[in-house]
């Protein structure tokens, strides 16, 4: 690594040169397995022919144009997206982040439009959204907040998986007028909250007026087996927000609004350059009628189910494993012990996934893997963390 990239990442000494599906090829031509889809983006796998395609047929076409013109792939993505959330409109950024402060300012502007003149918007404690000012304040995480105080006011902390606790606050509290969070803790380890969690919430917020705000940066676009997790739970909440495996990554975020929550953005309240831009909205939309032609939910579902068994007798030797937590192709292993070298032993048994928390390892492979390619992805586990205890 060069002193001219500003040292804000821990960097692995690998660089990929190629891709094709589930697989990458780094520079000294060694194979990968990527279990984790450069953090839950490349869904579709590397160079999916139908994703090459609408690269190159849009890019002969126009890349941007702005949004002070109408721009016919942004409201046909914007068709598809809303068709298959339920939601009814869409605000297209540039990221997850961008997504997320765009929900938080929709909120914000919400409570205002009632009267109230701080908004509050309640967090959860280990949710994660984003790096930018406001969204590392909605974090509930200490490590990425340090050092960048006075943090963005406005926010009330919770437990996670705690309903009680959302009504203490709706007693204790009247600015309040959203909660936010995620449906699965992603980058707190896959955090799977009890059923009935995500309902309870929609309740809550119904009968307290608030906005129920969704982060599916992570959980969106196929990996839990549905389009969006809610969908599990059969409820619609007021604010999605995506962006991830919505480009394959090519870089969109898109923060969708429902009910309530519609039209509050009305012209100079929001806006990016260039967020929707065409090319970025027909690399989407191929992504997603990617998803729908090759019948990937419930490709997803399949691979879950065979990978679940497969994986909890594989690892049942490994004493030092505690809890295996999946919810369709989202895996967190949690283990008794900090593990962040764990991602090295793996490199080179040729596998890609991450570790969070310092003590769970975090797998989040293409939705379109097969059963083959799970089969080598176990071994490859099962070989690194037997490489990495005998080390020890
Ligand atoms: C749940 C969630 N929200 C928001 C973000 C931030 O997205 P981005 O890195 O695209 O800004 C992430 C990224 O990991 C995420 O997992």
């Amino acid at each position: 690594m060069t002193d001219v990239i500003m040292p804000a990442y821990n960097r692995s000494p690998i660089s990929f040169e190629c891709g094709e599906g589930v697989w990458l090829w780094d520079t000294q031509g060694e194979k990968y397995l990527d279990a984790l889809s450069g953090i839950a983006v490349s869904v579709l796998g590397h160079c999916h022919p139908a994703i090459l395609e609408a690269i190159t047929q849009q890019a002969q076409k126009v890349l941007h144009v702005s949004n002070g013109f109408e721009i016919p792939q942004q409201e046909k993505l914007a068709q598809t997206l809303t068709n298959l959330s339920s939601m009814d409109q869409v605000f297209f950024a540039n990221s997850g982040a961008e997504a997320n402060e765009a929900a938080i300012k929709l909120a914000r502007l919400y409570g205002h439009n009632k009267g109230i003149k701080n908004p509050t918007i309640i967090a959860m404690e280990g949710g994660f959204h984003g790096r930018t000012l406001a969204t590392l304040s909605a974090s509930g995480n200490r490590t990425i907040q340090a050092g960048f105080e006075p943090l963005v006011q406005g926010f009330l902390r919770a437990p996670y998986n705690d309903l009680e606790a959302l009504e203490t606050l709706a007693h204790n509290s009247s600015d309040i007028v959203a909660v936010m969070l995620e449906p699965i803790l992603g980058n707190a380890g896959i955090i799977i909250p009890d059923e009935g969690y995500l309902k309870g919430i929609r309740k809550l917020c119904d009968d307290q007026g608030w906005l129920m705000i969704l982060d599916e940066v992570q959980t969106g676009i196929g990996h839990t087996g549905q389009y969006f997790a809610y969908q599990h739970e059969n409820i619609i909440p007021d604010v999605l927000t995506l962006a991830k495996a919505l480009g394959n990554g090519i870089p969109i975020g898109a923060c969708l609004a429902h009910g309530e929550a519609i039209d509050i953005f009305q012209p100079g309240k929001h806006g990016t350059t260039l967020g929707g831009n065409p090319f970025a909205c027909h690399v989407s939309q191929a992504v997603l009628d990617t998803i729908v032609q090759e019948d990937l939910l419930n490709h997803v579902q399949a691979m879950s189910s065979y990978l679940e068994k497969q994986l909890r007798e594989s690892l049942r030797e490994f004493p030092q494993i505690t809890e295996i937590r999946i919810k369709g192709l989202m895996i967190g292993i949690q283990l008794d012990q900090d593990c962040m070298a764990l991602r090295k032993y793996g490199l080179e048994q040729g596998l890609i996934f991450n570790v969070t928390k310092t003590n769970a390892i975090r797998l989040l492979p293409p939705l379109i893997i097969q059963t083959a390619e799970l089969d080598i992805l176990i071994e490859k586990l099962h070989a690194t963390l037997t490489a990495y205890f005998n080390e020890q």
